[in-house]
């Protein structure tokens, strides 16, 4: 697992969401909960919604297509608490006002 630079801290106000398109690796959705940063795959796994792009309240992201909320934290579905439902999650760390997400080392 490696991580990479995905966005500055400061285009990531508390309370804000984020969507990035990053080359040979999925685009990653970053949420700034009260200073902590966490990261999903952006690609809602209902219908493929930019979570990043969805309505951040708390912990939870609401998918901009249709509306359903994902808990940033764990990924889970809040309409279908399944595994299979499940956003992934992905480590992040911020290293001299630089956001950096690990993706898993399988990604392309
Ligand atoms: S694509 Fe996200 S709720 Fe449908």
């Amino acid at each position: 697992m490696q991580y990479r630079d995905v966005a500055r801290l400061e285009d990531l106000e508390p309370g804000t969401c984020l969507s990035v398109e990053i080359d040979n690796a999925p685009g990653v959705a970053l949420f700034n909960v009260d200073g902590e940063i966490l990261a999903l795959n952006n690609t809602c796994p209902h219908a493929g919604g930019p979570l990043g792009e969805g309505t951040l309240d708390g912990e939870f992201v609401e998918c901009p297509w249709h509306g359903w909320e994902f808990n940033v934290r764990t990924g889970q579905c809040m309409e279908n608490p399944i595994p299979e439902w499940a956003a992934s999650c992905y480590p992040t760390r911020v290293e001299n006002g630089i956001i950096q997400v690990a993706f898993p080392e399988e990604t392309p």
